[in-house]
């Protein structure tokens, strides 16, 4: 059958729950071979030590048993696409390297890179900002896409056909009261796209963003309930999205119709960044 992202590879960062294994699931659906990649998964041995370093989310995460790196492969592999889950910390450049080697040995190519791992747990206003917190979202948030989208560069770049998708939020475009690390390295990222979409585009290497507003993560499920129903009474339909409304417009950005598109930061917000009153 041919699908639109037949033949095509993909790796997706933080994948083990939430939009990045909604992502990697609806690539695999569009005809994709999908890596699916996290700094957690779930037989690791040393899961409780990275999570306890990663924070409270993670933490959750990890006693709640809500991490699906392998098992999300396994359910890539039931649609009969390629599909392999690799430990892959994006602050990790050496780690980011050895990965990328292996899925070229392995795969063949590296065509779509989506950079979604991210850290949504620190909230505080200025005064209470938690200076290694602000250092960790800095670090993953940003320096994560840059370190996996420097990587990728090379093997898109020989390829001559590239499709990098990063994870942006109305955040970054709005700003977020108590939000100082988490917006600053969001509005960052939507910087990188633009630049690295500049640069790409003699390669056929497209580089865009998605700006979700909010959306219906495990994540968003623990957040405070009275936060969670401010933000829901923002939006214009009055709901929070679904993962798979992101995933469709990361698909459609990986495809070869989305081929002239470049350097956009594209809302799936539900209006929340309109207007309402
Ligand atoms: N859910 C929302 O409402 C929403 C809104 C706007 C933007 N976003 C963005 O979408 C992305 C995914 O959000 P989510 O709701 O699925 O969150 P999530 O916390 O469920 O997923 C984040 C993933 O990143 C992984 N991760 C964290 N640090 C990592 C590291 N150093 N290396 C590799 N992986 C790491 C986590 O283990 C997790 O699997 C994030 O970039 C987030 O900022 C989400």
């Amino acid at each position: 059958m041919n699908l639109p992202l037949s033949g095509k590879v993909a790796l997706v960062t933080g994948a083990s729950r939430g939009l990045g294994r909604a992502d990697a699931l609806k690539l695999a659906e569009a005809g994709a071979d999908v890596i699916v990649t996290d700094i957690l998964i779930e037989d690791d041995e040393n899961l409780e030590t990275t999570s306890e370093r990663l924070g409270p989310v993670a933490q959750i995460m990890t006693q709640t048993k809500q991490i699906f790196t392998k098992s999300t492969t396994d359910q890539i592999r039931s649609l009969g696409r390629n599909s392999a889950a690799f430990r892959m910390d994006v602050t990790n450049r050496t780690e980011v390297e050895s990965v990328f080697r292996e899925v070229k040995e392995q795969f063949g190519r590296i065509d779509i890179l989506i950079n979604n791992a991210g850290t949504l747990d620190h909230t505080a206003r200025l005064e209470d900002q938690n200076d290694e917190y602000w250092e960790r979202d800095l670090r993953v948030n940003l320096t994560g896409a840059y370190n996996c989208s420097k990587v990728a560069w090379p093997y898109m770049k020989e390829q001559q056909w590239g499709r990098i998708v990063n994870m942006a939020s109305v955040a970054g475009t709005l700003g977020g009261y108590g939000q100082a690390s988490y917006s600053t390295t969001k509005a960052g990222i939507l910087g990188l796209t633009k630049s690295l979409a500049l640069e790409g585009a003699k390669y056929n290497i497209t580089v865009n963003a998605i700006i979700p507003g909010i959306i219906k993560t495990e994540a968003f499920e623990i957040t405070n309930p009275g936060m969670r129903e401010r933000m829901i009474a923002r939006t214009a339909f009055k709901r929070p999205g679904e993962p798979s409304d992101i995933a469709n417009a990361i698909a459609f950005l990986a495809s070869e119709q989305a081929g002239y598109i470049t350097g956009v930061g594209l809302p799936v917000a539900g209006g929340i960044d309109l207007f309402t009153f």
